[in-house]
């Protein structure tokens, strides 16, 4: 029998322990400065908590990273800037309507002329969807997709397959869904779980529409500089479909995990959750795809009839992501999060800010990382930048109003529903344009010269829609 005695250690032994004991701390400390926020990432991952797939709680992950919990929660406080977010108290936020009450009338006939506000922060997105008057009117499961941290509710409801799961939940009515969420105590707003691997902590997108939407978009021929994976993937073997979460950089996946919600879709009861990028990200191409889209009827593609001009419309809602890819910061490799979730320095590790808000709140960190200019300066250019959005948009606004006007006019002359067909055509296309700068929540920023173009062309469309309606039965 073997015992294992204490050997001795000698003193050259020693000094050779010593030696790797300082090498492997200087290596530590390299690690430590090159991958300085991976290795805090498992460090607290592996020592202090376990976490898995289910865990939608924000305050467990908050044990082991505090920094990134504690400015998360800070999407409760109200802010405000002269176009974003909100400034009041716990009521909810300002009428949106009020402000601007032209598009009261060009959604009549839809939900939204009930009730559409401002939004406000990330804490605040399912409890504003569970309070609105739109829910007066029936709505759909699908709706909670990105208002809640609903991926194991899909899972669930899919045995595991999360897109089998959301394939369900358009049939299901939003309370039935709600409920569920909240019996399997995963009614959170988005969660750390929905942008992090639970193991690695790398960010990662979830949610099976975005998923289902950019692989569509891969498959187009259409143009994306803003996303050159997209390309790298067409140019190869086209074996698997395009997956953002193992094909896309860093530098995109930091955008992607937004454009997970702030995008533009369709959702009812009749039909699953659709982004419409199927030909690709220009206004445009949204337009072409919902034009294509046929209804379960097999009519085409409309939200609503509009009460006066009787046109089929469509509703567009926040194309933060698609306005986004069409300017120069998207092009030059400019993501959300750098704008949106700049990094703090805390002590020598960097820390993402995950209190989410507009970037005119924190200049210094979101801009001025880039644009060597005084804060003052920067203020200055996104001023004029949103004032010169805000004039058209108003004249866009008032083009409508003029067309509704002259329809209404033609049809008190007795101008037939055939008469006023292309009339109502018009009608559709322009209110595309002014309604996807209306609803995209920047002011024109995201790519100024973009929203301009299109809003120019609303109004365009409205005029000459305006002057058929006239020559109609004069
Ligand atoms: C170059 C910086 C920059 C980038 C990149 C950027 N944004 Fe913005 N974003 C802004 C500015 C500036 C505003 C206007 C804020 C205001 O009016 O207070 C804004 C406004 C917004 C708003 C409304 C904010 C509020 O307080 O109401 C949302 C939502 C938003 N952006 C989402 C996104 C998303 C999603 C992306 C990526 C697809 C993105 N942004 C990319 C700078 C940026
Ligand atoms: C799961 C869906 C989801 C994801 C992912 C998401 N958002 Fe949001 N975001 C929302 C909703 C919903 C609201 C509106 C909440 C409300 O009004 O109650 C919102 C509000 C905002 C606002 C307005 C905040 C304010 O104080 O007015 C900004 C800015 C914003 N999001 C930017 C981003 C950025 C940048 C990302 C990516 C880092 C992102 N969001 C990821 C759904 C999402
Ligand atoms: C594709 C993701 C997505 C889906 C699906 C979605 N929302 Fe939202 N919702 C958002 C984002 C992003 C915002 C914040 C930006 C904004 O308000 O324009 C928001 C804001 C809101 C707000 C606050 C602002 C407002 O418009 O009054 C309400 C209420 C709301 N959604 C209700 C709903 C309802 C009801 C449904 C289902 C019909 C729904 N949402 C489906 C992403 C989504
Ligand atoms: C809407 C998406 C989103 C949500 C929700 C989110 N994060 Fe993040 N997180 C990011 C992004 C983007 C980064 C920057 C990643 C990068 O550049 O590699 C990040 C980075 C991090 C990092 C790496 C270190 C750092 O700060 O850059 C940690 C740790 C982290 N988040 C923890 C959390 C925790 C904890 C929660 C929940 C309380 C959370 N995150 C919620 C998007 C999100
Ligand atoms: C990561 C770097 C980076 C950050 C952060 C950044 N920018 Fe930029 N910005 C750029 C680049 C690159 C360009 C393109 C300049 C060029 O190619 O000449 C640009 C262009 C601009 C332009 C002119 C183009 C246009 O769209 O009108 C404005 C204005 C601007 N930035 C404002 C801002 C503001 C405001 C912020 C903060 C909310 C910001 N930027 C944050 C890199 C950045």
């Amino acid at each position: 029998m073997t015992t294992l005695k204490k050997i001795p250690l000698s003193k050259r032994a020693i000094g050779i322990i010593l030696l790797f004991a300082v090498a492997t701390a200087g290596i530590a400390a390299l690690l430590m400065n090159v991958f300085e926020r991976k290795i805090e990432a498992s460090f607290a991952n592996k020592n202090r908590i376990q976490l898995t797939e289910d865990d939608t709680d924000p305050k467990k992950w908050g044990l082991g990273f505090p920094k990134q919990y504690d400015s998360y929660k800070r999407t409760a406080i109200a802010t405000r800037t002269r176009f974003g977010g909100h400034g009041g108290s716990e009521a909810l936020p300002e009428q949106k309507i009020e402000r601007d009450p032209w598009l009261k009338r060009i959604f009549a006939g839809y939900a939204f002329s009930i009730d559409y506000r401002d939004r406000r922060g990330h804490a605040y997105m399912l409890s504003d969807q569970e309070d609105t008057k739109r829910q007066t009117k029936p709505q759909t499961g699908s709706c909670m997709h990105c208002h809640a941290s609903i991926m194991p509710v899909y899972r669930e409801l899919g045995e595991g397959d999360a897109l089998a799961g959301m394939n369900k939940t358009h049939k299901m009515s939003y309370q039935e869904l709600n409920k569920k969420a909240h019996d399997m105590g995963h009614a959170h707003p988005v969660s750390c779980v929905d942008c992090h691997n639970p193991n690695t902590m790398e960010i990662r997108v979830t949610r099976p529409a975005f998923i289902v939407g950019i692989q569509k978009l891969a498959e187009s021929s259409a143009e994306v500089p803003a996303i050159p994976s997209i390309k790298r993937w067409r140019e190869g073997s086209r074996k698997q479909p395009y997956d953002p979460n193992t094909d896309a950089s860093t530098t995109e996946m930091r955008s992607f995990v937004c454009g997970q919600c702030h995008v533009e879709y369709y959702c009812s009861s009749d039909m699953p959750l659709t982004y419409p990028w199927g030909d690709g990200l220009k206004m445009e191409d949204l337009e072409t795809f919902w034009d294509r889209t046929k209804l379960s009827n097999g009519s085409r593609f409309y939200d609503y009839k509009h009460k006066e001009s009787n046109a089929e419309l469509l509703k567009v809602q926040h194309p933060e992501f698609e306005l986004w890819s069409q300017g120069v910061h998207a092009r030059s490799g400019v993501a959300c999060a750098d704008c949106h979730m700049p990094y703090m320095r805390d002590g020598a590790s960097k820390v993402s800010d995950h209190w989410v808000r507009s970037p005119l709140l924190n200049i210094n960190r979101a801009c001025q990382t880039c644009h060597r200019f005084s804060e003052k300066e920067i203020k200055t250019r996104v001023d004029k930048i949103q004032n010169t959005n805000f004039k058209l948009l108003q004249r866009g606004g008032a083009a409508l109003m003029d067309l509704l006007d002259e329809i209404q006019a033609a049809k008190s002359r007795g101008a037939t529903e055939r008469e006023l067909k292309d009339i109502q055509e018009i009608h559709r296309k322009s209110q595309w344009r002014l309604d996807y700068i209306a609803a995209e929540n920047s002011m024109g920023f995201h790519a100024p010269q973009e929203a301009a173009r299109i809003l120019a062309e609303a109004i365009d469309l409205a005029r000459q829609g305006q002057a058929k309606a006239t020559k109609l039965r004069r």
